[in-house]
């Protein structure tokens, strides 16, 4: 099972939001972690076969996404996914299953078993606009699951989950992965952190790093510092460099930061997490590039 992503480019009249992004996905998880304005719908909405690319092709075990049987093997949580606040948990699967071509029995008997995985079975009859933000996006998984998809795509899923929700999700996305490709986006570091096999860093329209955790971290050895400072020293180094944490006691100043140059005398280089990596690559006041 192989879902091959072969240069494929987004153009916006003079905005290239995605550029030349060539991936090769197997089963498992994979995390699309990037700040807002990478590229992350806009390459999964290709993905998906909504958004046609300037150049380059998506295809899964050969079949091309713009091909009606690509449709088969494919489930999308979009970002902006518009649930029907009238409908009933129930109701909506239903009603997704009949746009997916399931036959009323098909539909009766998968949503029944997907209400039961993403743990709604209590409200299935409930309308949708009283569900929390967690509940909508459980149904909204469950109706991505309808057609028993070989690949699955959530775009920004975790969004407003609160922290119990967002354990009993990954629960869910981890189970999903071991039989099917699943990639997920999000700008929220620990929602990769624990739950993709492999995680792709994408910035301004490319994927810049993708690998394991270990392995993306690696990219960021040697370039986090803490130090300890007077408040002066503390302000001019704030404004210049990404500031992870920063303490003060007394007359001084505790600082974490990333960059690529010993940022002051006393500053000791520290092992890096994936919160050091993304204020690195996604920081505004990064010094880089
Ligand atoms: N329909 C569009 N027309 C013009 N520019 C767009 C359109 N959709 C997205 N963009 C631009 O492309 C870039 C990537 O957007 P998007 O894929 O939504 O990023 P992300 O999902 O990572 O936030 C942004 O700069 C955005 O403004
Ligand atoms: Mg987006």
């Amino acid at each position: 099972m192989e879902l091959v992503i072969d240069r494929i480019t987004k153009q916006y009249k003079n905005k290239i939001a995605v550029d030349r992004v060539s991936l090769n996905l197997g089963i498992g998880v994979y995390g699309l972690l990037g700040a807002n304005g990478a590229g992350k719908t806009t390459l999964m909405r290709m993905m998906c076969g909504i958004l046609k690319p300037t150049n380059g092709e998506v295809k899964f075990n050969g079949i091309d996404v713009s091909e009606e049987s690509y449709r088969d093997v494919l489930g999308y949580l979009p970002q902006d996914f518009g649930y029907y606040p009238e409908f009933s948990a129930q109701n909506f699967m239903y009603y997704m299953a009949s746009l997916k071509g399931l036959t009323k029995a098909q539909a009766k008997t998968k949503t029944k078993e997907l209400l039961e995985m993403v743990s709604l079975s209590d409200v299935a009859k409930k309308k949708i606009k009283t569900f929390s933000g967690g509940m909508k996006q459980r149904l909204g998984i469950a109706q991505a699951l309808l057609n028993n998809p070989k690949i699955l795509v959530l775009d920004e899923p975790t969004a407003g989950l609160d922290p119990k929700e967002r354990v009993r999700f990954r629960n869910i996305i981890s189970e999903l992965g071991k039989d099917r490709i699943v990639l997920l986006s999000t700008h929220i570091v620990s929602d990769v952190e624990h739950i993709s096999n492999t995680i792709l860093v994408m910035k301004d329209g490319q994927i810049l790093h993708s690998g394991s955790l270990e392995h993306i971290i690696k990219t960021v050895d040697g370039k986090v510092f803490e130090c300890c400072v007077d408040s002066n020293t503390a302000e001019r180094l704030t404004v210049a460099y990404p500031v992870i944490n920063i303490r003060s006691e007394g007359e001084n100043t505790f600082l974490r930061l990333v960059c690529d140059r010993m940022p002051h005398d006393t500053a000791i280089n520290v092992s890096a997490t994936l919160e050091d990596l993304y204020l690195y690559y996604f920081s505004e006041v990064s010094q880089h590039e």
